[in-house]
């Protein structure tokens, strides 16, 4: 079922959010597909592309414990290197707004209203409050250079942020201390399955636009959910894995607006709402409500939407236990 069709049928009074009353129900509207039973078609993404080799970068490098002797199973790494290289390339103009992120400023407003409505609503937080995320424990995964952290450092929540690459975590870090509140946050260079060794947890885990650039997935969603402590909630966004986000993702925004540099996306590493549903589904993680993002033209804003066909974002809750 095509995902703006899921959409609607989940959602006939076409409200901009989709909600997801049970997994089980869920599942039956998946028809039992799971995330490791799809082949992933590689063949129509676009040739590569003529990028200049960047300079070898500094990133997180997974020292895995059980190399010398030790008995502990082997960590499985999220970091995908070749997209690790793309990003590390660009760190310097992570807050030039009409540089390669103009994207995600743009659509910070957006996903924020999303952040703050999902997380009011379950921690039963009044969302008219001038820091409706005081007392709130958040981390940021994939921070990059900290656009999204320090939006929610003012909404008063105490940040983490993390990001694979220890230039963006400079950047990101050298930002934020222009401003007392944004001091706060703390940055860190280290990886999501890192943190679950040091058995970190927090009240919410957000992790925007990260998913698509990371080795394994479901691996991935794993060190998601046992970030988040019982009953906390886990926020993903993502592009989904449809002949329209081939068309406006990739062929548009890459290639004729040139909004993004050419081979940030690999289409065949797009997730659909329902694999996501699933993957975190395994991760302990039950999806309770679903949105779109949409771009409007005229305007060169983004708005929430039922339309989940291309942009889109999770809420899901972390099962008690
Ligand atoms: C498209 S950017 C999104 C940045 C930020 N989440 C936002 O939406 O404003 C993806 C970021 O994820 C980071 N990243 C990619 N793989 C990662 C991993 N396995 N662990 C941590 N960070 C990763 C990249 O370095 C990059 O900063």
């Amino acid at each position: 079922m095509a995902s703006s069709k899921l959409a609607r049928f989940l959602n006939p009074n076409r409200k901009f959010v989709v909600h997801f009353s049970t997994i089980s129900r869920t599942s039956q509207i998946l028809q039992r597909r799971f995330f490791s039973d799809v082949t992933q078609p590689s063949s129509i993404d676009p040739p590569p592309s003529p990028i200049s080799p960047p300079p070898p970068p500094t990133f997180y490098e997974s020292t895995n414990p059980s190399g010398g002797g030790d008995k502990r199973p082997p960590i499985s790494s999220s970091l995908n290197e070749s997209e690790l290289l793309k990003f590390s390339s660009i760190a310097e103009t992570w807050w030039d707004s009409q540089g390669p992120f103009k994207p995600l400023h743009v659509m910070n407003p957006t996903r924020l209203a999303f952040i703050r409505s999902t997380l009011c609503r379950h921690f039963r937080i009044d969302p008219c409050s001038a820091r409706p995320f005081e007392g709130l424990k958040i981390i940021d995964v994939g921070c990059g250079g900290g656009i999204l952290s320090e939006p929610l450092a003012r909404m008063g929540a105490t940040v983490t942020g993390v990001d694979a690459i220890e230039k963006n975590i400079t950047i990101a870090r050298i930002h934020a201390e222009s401003d007392p509140v944004t001091s706060s946050i703390e940055y860190c260079c280290t990886t999501a399955e890192k943190l679950v060794e040091e058995q970190k947890k927090f009240d919410a885990v957000i992790s925007l636009e990260v998913i698509e650039h990371v080795a394994n997935p479901a691996e991935f969603c794993k060190s998601l959910g046992s970030l988040t402590v019982p009953n906390g909630a886990t926020l993903i966004s993502t592009i989904n894995r449809s002949m329209r986000s081939y068309a406006t993702a990739i062929v548009a925004a890459e290639y004729l607006l040139r909004w993004l540099p050419k081979g940030t996306h690999q289409w065949s590493s797009f997730l659909t709402p329902e694999e996501l549903v699933l993957i975190l589904n395994r991760a302990s993680i039950s999806v309770q409500e679903m949105a779109g993002f949409v771009y409007n033209p005229l305007t060169g804003r983004w708005a929430l939407s039922d339309d989940i066909g291309v942009n889109f974002i999770a809420f899901g809750t972390k099962n008690s236990q």
